[in-house]
């Protein structure tokens, strides 16, 4: 029998416990030895729910019991669950955990205390909910060399995105149904802002290229400037508007951002919907892998815990190698990227206003919407962002144009 503990008996703690009494006979047996869960940490009470018998308030109950092999931390936050998970792996228990602002900020540190340990540190339900993302990079693909992760990794703005889409529902609107499901973050500023894809691509990347890629270098811009009018754009374009978290190889360098994307209805990842994730993942062997299922919410969060889980009783004291080293990666600059941008003009003179479009960026078609005066929008030929701005700066000062309304990166 293995002991284990779970700190947090919120969403996903609960979620966890779960799993584990419904699937309780297939686990044991992928598992091939019987898991019990000996304490479940949580400051609140939970009268009248079995889970009281093995509750405790005091993390040194579960950190002094040596019968005690696994931790799965699940509370969520840096503070104080890297202080319970680095002792936890200092005094020689496997830990499991969902917590991606943990990993994203600290996880080479503790897989590298894994590895002197000769223990694990597992992170599965971090990146994708029920997904099996990290698992498929450090196991399935690793005969690959990658020079593309691109996906979708927030499930509550795609829900918002699908939702704003195919209901015409307002952003307040949809937030509060994906709060009331269990998809947001605490604060969802973390989600509406990209912070929460930010820390995942950075997961990703590192694992996928080998060394500590910092999400503070990742450039994040979220979905809050995303109107109906954008929207209505998109799909006269038969494109549709996603939140894609996107790290690659140009040139011998690795470049990550997090930003709203217009891309083509004919691309893998407009077809994802609701709630739900998806990874492409480009290797010069394999070529394209796409992987898509639930990034958030209860049982499929938990359900990858749960996976950790078995995978750590599996690997008791034997470590799971990563290739992510502690060695900080350097990433290219914004400004150094070629893209693509939708630009969206209001304007005091149309044919001057065309014109002047002509002069700055080169381009003549313009595309406009019926229930929109004074308003056309353009896209742009690929350069780098570098350029692109400095072209909108000049447009921005030309007499006929009055202001440009939004900009959206755009791909095929
Ligand atoms: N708030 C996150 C999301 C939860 O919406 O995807 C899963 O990490």
């Amino acid at each position: 029998m293995i002991n284990i503990a779970i700190l947090g008996y919120g969403t996903v703690g609960s979620g966890v416990v779960e799993v584990i009494n419904k699937n309780r006979e297939s686990i044991n047996k992928n598992a091939g030895k019987e898991i019990n869960i000996k304490y479940v940490l949580d400051l609140r009470t939970f009268p009248g729910d079995p889970v009281e018998k093995i509750l405790t308030n005091d993390i040194e109950d579960i950190l002094n019991d040596e019968e005690v092999k696994i931790v799965v931390e699940v509370m969520g936050g840096i503070e104080p669950a890297y202080s319970y998970v680095k002792r936890a792996l200092l005094s020689g228990k496997s830990v499991v955990t969902s917590n991606k602002e943990l990993v994203a900020k600290h996880g080479s540190e503790l897989l590298k205390i894994a590895r002197e340990k000769d223990i694990n540190f597992l992170f599965e339900a971090s990146v994708g909910g029920g997904i099996p993302l990290i698992r498929t990079l450090n196991q399935s693909l690793t005969a690959d060399e990658i020079y593309e992760i691109t996906g979708i990794l927030n499930g509550t703005t795609n829900y918002i995105l699908t939702k704003m889409t195919d209901e015409g529902r307002s952003f307040d609107e949809v937030l509060k149904v994906a709060q009331e499901k269990g998809y947001a973050e605490r604060d969802p500023r973390a989600d509406v802002e990209g912070h929460d894809a930010c820390r995942k691509i950075a997961i990703l990347s590192s694992l996928a290229f080998g060394m500590e890629v910092d999400f503070e270098d990742i450039y994040t811009e979220g979905i809050t400037k995303i109107t109906k009018n954008d929207i209505l754009y998109a799909q006269k374009m038969k494109h549709s508007i996603k939140l894609l978290a996107t790290s690659k190889k140009i040139d011998h360098k690795i470049f990550a951002r997090v930003s709203p994307v217009m891309i083509s209805d004919e691309h893998p990842l407009a077809t994802v919907k609701g709630v739900f994730n998806a990874v492409l993942v480009k290797g010069n062997v394999v070529g394209d892998v796409m992987l898509y299922g639930k990034g958030a919410g209860k049982l499929p969060t938990a359900s990858a815990v749960v996976v950790d889980v078995v995978d750590a009783v599996k690997h008791l004291n034997r470590n799971i190698v990563f290739s992510w080293s502690t060695e900080k990666m350097d990433l290219m600059e914004l400004k150094d990227v070629p893209v693509r941008y939708f630009i969206r003009v209001s304007y005091k003179d149309f044919e001057n206003a065309k014109k002047e479009l002509q002069e700055v960026f080169g381009v003549n078609e313009i595309i406009s919407l019926d229930n929109l005066d004074n308003e056309f929008a353009f896209i742009s030929k690929e350069e780098t962002e570098g350029i692109l701005q400095e072209k909108l700066d000049t447009l921005k000062k030309q007499k006929a144009i009055n202001k440009i309304a939004n900009v959206i990166r755009i791909e095929n």
